[in-house]
């Protein structure tokens, strides 16, 4: 198996100073990769050189994965310290108290004794089982409350107090609910995973994020293929396909995978693309070693961009919700340069 040397990809700065890789490797099977498939895919990415995972309580996979983690560190193909460990809090655990007991099974799922990130998965304290339909709405769903968020990022905080987590993050967060809780936050966010891809490009939020220090994490960067059918909708744009990506491919003699990532990377932001295929998690660390996009190249994907949200989070829709763009705040309308 080819191994990329982690010291090549590229590296970002954090707001409170740690240095983490400038790709990973997301976990979700997106409800239709089995767990030993994923797990799997883990190990054969830590070989090729991968340092950072993005995981989640409600990908259901984390006690596979921490076995795969114990694996590798016990057969001396990386140490702890030389990883980024990213998790999140599922939504049903954001009452009192929820946050620390939450974390502690993460860490006991994933076999360590302290998190590299930990984030507020969503803005809301709506549950959802794994695999769920949208017949499966949540009947108890309600809107984004400030007070609600904030009593969960006050537990967040007390975590890196704690010295279980070293650094603490949010995930898909709108400027409108940051502009509410940013000025609160004691510990500010150190990172900030939303969607970000060719066809949905956030440059409003990115700005933001620029500005106030926030490290973006690009989920879904291949424009996520393999979503779950609830974040699916006639129509939707697929990624693979846009001209400008498949022409500057072929300039590159690649997949259009190939260029979303280097994209990503290039632009700043920190791609997490999923893969279960070797060659594929393999090609996508170490295009961000060589060959880069041209100034040029870079403008004509900025100006493809499609702002069309892939994953829509229709799960989370709340009674008198009037459809997806409310989870939102409505800035997909506004949401270009
Ligand atoms: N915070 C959140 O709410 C949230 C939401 C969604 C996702 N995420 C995270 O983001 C990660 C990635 O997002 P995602 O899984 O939705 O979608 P994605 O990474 O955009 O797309 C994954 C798909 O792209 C294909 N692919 C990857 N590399 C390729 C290559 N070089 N050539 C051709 N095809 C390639 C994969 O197929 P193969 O397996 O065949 O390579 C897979 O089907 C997740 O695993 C998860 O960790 C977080």
């Amino acid at each position: 198996m080819e191994h990329i040397n982690p010291s090549l990809v590229p590296q970002r700065q954090l707001n409170n100073g740690m240095v983490i890789p400038g790709i990973g490797m997301g976990t979700f099977g997106n409800d239709r990769y089995t767990s030993e498939e994923v797990s799997n895919a883990v190990y054969g990415s830590i070989e090729a050189g991968y340092r950072l995972f993005d995981c989640a309580a409600a990908y259901g996979n984390e006690k596979d994965i921490g076995e795969v983690f114990a694996r590798a560190f016990s057969n001396g193909i990386v140490q702890r310290q030389e990883m980024t460990i990213m998790t999140k809090v599922w939504n049903d655990m954001h009452g009192q108290g929820d946050v620390l007991v939450a974390c502690a099974q993460s860490l006991r799922d994933l076999k360590l004794d302290y998190l590299d990130v930990y984030m507020v998965h969503w803005p809301y304290p709506t549950y959802h089982a794994p695999g769920a339909h949208l017949d499966g709405i949540n009947p108890n769903a309600v809107p984004f409350s400030l007070d609600e968020y904030m009593s969960v990022w006050r537990q967040m905080e007390k975590l890196v107090d704690m010295g279980l987590v070293r650094s603490i993050g949010m995930s898909n967060m709108t400027i409108t609910k940051l502009e509410q809780v940013l000025p609160l936050c004691r510990i500010k966010p150190a990172v900030l995973e939303v969607e970000i891809n060719p066809t949905f490009q956030q440059p409003k939020l990115f700005e933001y994020c620029q500005a106030h220090h926030i490290q973006l994490i690009a989920y879904s960067p291949m424009g996520s293929p393999c979503r779950p059918e609830r974040d699916t909708e006639p129509g939707d744009v697929v990624t693979f396909d846009m001209p400008e990506l498949q022409e500057i491919a072929k300039a590159h003699n690649c997949h259009p995978a190939t260029i979303c990532v280097k994209w990503a990377v290039q632009r700043g932001q920190i791609p997490i693309p999923f893969s279960v295929t070797q060659r594929n998690y393999t090609g996508n660390l170490k295009c961000t070693t060589e060959d880069f996009l041209t100034d040029e190249e870079m403008e004509t994907l900025r100006k493809a961009d499609k702002n069309a949200r892939l994953i829509k989070g229709k799960v989370f829709l709340w009674e008198g919700a009037e459809s997806w763009r409310d989870i939102w705040d409505g800035e997909d309308e506004w949401n270009t340069l």
